[in-house]
């Protein structure tokens, strides 16, 4: 299988490193969003630099800013969202709807995985 250029969103979580992890390990071109929010986490930005060490790309963009975004899912053909807290009409949800909006702008990315809620719901 042809390499791809993978965007990684949550990639601090519990599920999402594990999905950094993999990618770097199976050689695609790894990108970790990376967001202002997280401010001095200092696990986080610890996570952040190893990955930066070990070859993912840290991409500064936040949910709240849609320009950041696009820009951030323009950089890749695969989008794999690892956020918590999916649930129906939880609020992250609706934070997952903004990255299908930047994706849809972007209209450049072949592969999302997001949550399966959205699917089932076919707000894609
Ligand atoms: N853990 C499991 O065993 C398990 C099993 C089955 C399914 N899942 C599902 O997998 C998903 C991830 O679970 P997890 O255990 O990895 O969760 P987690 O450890 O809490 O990590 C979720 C990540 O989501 C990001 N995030 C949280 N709030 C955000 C916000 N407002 N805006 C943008 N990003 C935000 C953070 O990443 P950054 O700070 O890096 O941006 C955080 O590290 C969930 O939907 C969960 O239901 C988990």
């Amino acid at each position: 299988m042809g390499k791809s250029k993978v965007l990684v969103v949550g990639g601090t979580g519990y599920v999402g490193r594990r999905i950094v992890k993999a990618s770097l390990e199976q050689g695609h071109e790894t990108y970790v969003l990376q967001r202002p929010e997280i401010g001095l986490d200092i696990e986080k930005v610890q996570m952040l630099l190893s990955f930066k060490k070990q070859g993912a790309h840290l991409v500064e963009a936040s949910v709240s800013d849609h320009q950041s975004l696009v820009e951030a899912v323009k950089l890749v053909d695969v989008v794999i969202c690892t956020m918590s807290g999916v649930h129906f009409r939880s609020h992250n949800l609706l934070v997952q709807l903004k990255l299908v909006e930047a994706i849809k702008a972007a209209g450049n990315v072949k592969v999302c995985c997001i949550s399966l809620y959205l699917y089932m719901y076919n707000m894609l």
